[in-house]
């Protein structure tokens, strides 16, 4: 009788069988599977980040630029900002994706990053008449697999919430020209204010960075009326502090949560397995996202 019993709740995904996925634990994550299945989309949320994981991390063994590094495009900003910008990015990039420091120890580090690139892009009066051309000039790209990803969510009426430390103008422009800006897509992000002729003045609300998204979850998302009566979440991120992105859903009941493990994957894993529950090393697609929602929906 177990037996059978077990065979109706657990969750069959043979993707989760790849190499390329961990788990700590796979009888739970199995379990979440099946519970958010018998649950139905009715009751599903996803919650995701943007760069990084909705975006590629690399392709053809290049980085994708993230959306705050699409504004670096010679139409936007000069020379010498750019400059100036790539070198914050190598000072600190690495301090954010540091194994061995806390996130409270990243957190100020964070602030200064975001505050000084925004004052070199305010510095530099962007012109909002130009995003879309920047953006389409890049080589921004979504993961493989994304169209499925965001028609099903579509198709089975889901809100799908980008939750970004990125830039949501330029976030917008990236899903509007990949044709999946769809009306059950909801975006927090940081948003540029521009004046009354279209240049960049500040940035809008407050700072959303990559350590501070739990106070964006309670301030915003909770807030969120489509997200109401929800209570299962499946969250997607690539970094640690994405995963306090479900920190506003209230009364939630199953929460599954997917890490992409893009870099420094030896000093990471451990940390990454203990942290997510299920872990994808070096994958450039959506195939076990979409494989767990074509299980759930
Ligand atoms: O969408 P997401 O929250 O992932 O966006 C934040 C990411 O953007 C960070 O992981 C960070 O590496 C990157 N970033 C960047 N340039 C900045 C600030 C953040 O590339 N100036
Ligand atoms: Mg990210």
């Amino acid at each position: 009788v177990l037996a059978i019993w077990h065979q109706l709740t657990k969750a069959e995904i043979p993707e989760l069988a790849k190499c390329s996925v961990l788990m700590r634990d796979r009888s739970r994550v199995e379990d979440t599977i099946g519970a958010m299945q018998r649950a139905g989309a009715g009751r599903l949320q996803v919650i995701s980040d943007f760069d990084m994981t909705l975006t590629r991390f690399a392709h053809n063994g290049k980085r994708v630029p993230t959306t705050h590094n699409i504004l670096g495009h010679r139409l936007l900003i000069d020379e010498d900002c750019s400059k100036k910008i790539r070198e914050l990015l190598n000072t600190y990039y690495p301090i954010e994706i540091d194994a061995g420091r806390t996130a409270e120890d990243k957190l100020p580090l964070m602030v200064e990053w975001w505050t000084q690139v925004h004052e070199l892009l305010i510095q530099q009066r962007i012109r909002k008449d130009l995003l879309a051309q920047a953006v389409k000039e890049s080589s921004a790209m979504l993961r493989e697999g994304y169209k499925v990803f965001f028609d099903r969510l579509t198709e089975q009426q889901v809100p799908l919430l980008i939750f970004s430390a990125g830039v949501g103008d330029v976030l917008e422009e990236v899903i509007r020209q990949n044709n999946v800006f769809h009306p059950n897509v909801h975006i927090i992000s940081n948003y540029m204010d521009f004046d009354q002729t279209g240049v960049l003045r500040a940035f809008k609300g407050q700072l959303i960075h990559t350590f501070n998204k739990r106070e964006g979850a309670l301030s915003h998302a909770s807030g969120l009326r489509v997200l109401q009566g929800r209570p299962n979440v499946l969250l997607l991120g690539d970094s640690l502090g994405d995963l306090t992105m479900a920190d506003g859903v209230s009364e939630h009941q199953n929460i599954l949560t997917i890490g992409f493990l893009n870099d420094q994957m030896d000093e990471r894993k451990e940390l990454y397995v203990k942290s997510f529950d299920v872990v994808l090393v070096k994958d450039e697609t959506m195939e076990v996202p979409n494989a767990i929602l074509k299980c759930i929906t």
